[in-house]
């Protein structure tokens, strides 16, 4: 937490500590949020929020795996916790083509800020999801929409979502809240979900839905991660993509203190990987976006929206 000092000191961040000081739904909390949060993209906010990042030890020894949006830390307590994301485009897909599985976020809430970009096409599904025997599942359709530039959104907990593949580099900031310190909306919810599948506990773990011969078929995280390993021979961990994704987006975003990335590139204990990508910074090298193989980021390949339309 050391890393983000300064920007708890910000006025910015304080507003929202408080806002989440206030025991209410998590719900009204986010909207109430939502003012502050389009504050936390101007530029120099963004400047200090990288300078804070690439300060912190343990966020250049980071190990990224494959499943991890490239993202920056820019504050985080035991209520919320703030970020921002990056959604770049896979030039494999068209963004008719889901850009990662569909997923709930079982208890935490999510606000979404894209301040970048076009945005995404984003569905969200009820989140009473009806499950059958081996994984199977039915989902109920609750939104479809364009998350465009300017817009707030929120996703519910449990609420499985959909986001599609970006046309163009996407920058979100998106503040977490977890509901399990509020007795009132996790209890009675997980009670219902628990009582309705007879104990089955493991169907809230059942929170990653991918098609599967034009069914939606759901998988834990755990098996969804033993299969991965299996299929990509151990090796989660892509830390070139991530690195390279920051760095773009770093240049994208017009920083350009280069004094700075120097004394983070000349620190002995500054990774290679690091190094390699800040030193481009440094040199004003034009850097380009990376390219994701889509299929890393799900069980069955890369489905579309057409095939979610017409199955759910
Ligand atoms: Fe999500």
């Amino acid at each position: 937490m050391s890393v983000h000092t300064k920007s708890l000191k910000n006025n910015l961040i304080l507003k929202i500590v408080n806002i989440f000081n206030d025991n209410n739904d998590k719900l009204i909390l986010h909207e109430r949020s939502h003012e502050v949060l389009k504050k936390l993209s101007v530029v120099d906010f963004v400047y200090e929020i990288i300078e804070s990042n690439l300060l912190d030890k343990n966020f250049l020894k980071r190990e990224w795996s494959i499943f991890d949006i490239p993202s920056l830390k820019i504050f985080e307590n035991e209520k919320f916790d703030l970020k921002y994301n990056i959604f770049l485009p896979n030039k494999c897909h068209s963004t008719n083509n889901a850009g990662y599985m569909i997923h709930s976020h079982l208890s935490s809430v999510l606000s979404s800020y894209v301040f970048y970009g076009h945005g995404y096409h984003s569905i969200i599904f009820d989140r009473d999801v009806k499950y059958f025997n081996d994984n199977y599942a039915q989902l109920k359709i609750k939104r479809d929409f364009f998350h465009s530039k300017g817009d707030i959104n929120i996703i519910d907990s449990y609420e499985p979502h959909l986001v599609f593949n970006v046309s163009e580099p996407t920058y979100t900031l998106v503040l977490w809240s977890d509901d399990k310190e509020d007795p009132n909306v996790s209890k009675s919810f997980f009670d219902k979900l628990i009582n309705k599948k007879s104990s089955n506990t493991k169907t809230k773990l059942l929170r990653n839905f991918y098609v599967n011969e034009n069914r939606i078929k759901s998988i834990t995280d755990n098996d969804f991660m033993l299969f991965m390993n299996k299929v990509h021979n151990n090796s989660l961990i892509k830390n070139n993509y991530h690195v390279h994704a920051i760095c773009y987006f770093i240049q994208s975003i017009g920083y350009t203190n280069f004094s700075f990335l120097e004394k983070i590139c000349s620190d002995s204990n500054t990774p290679l990987i690091w190094k390699k990508w800040l030193d481009k910074l440094i040199n004003k090298k034009s850097i380009n976006y990376p390219v994701f193989k889509n299929e890393s980021n799900f069980l069955n390949g890369s489905f579309t929206y057409d095939d979610i339309i017409s199955i759910c």
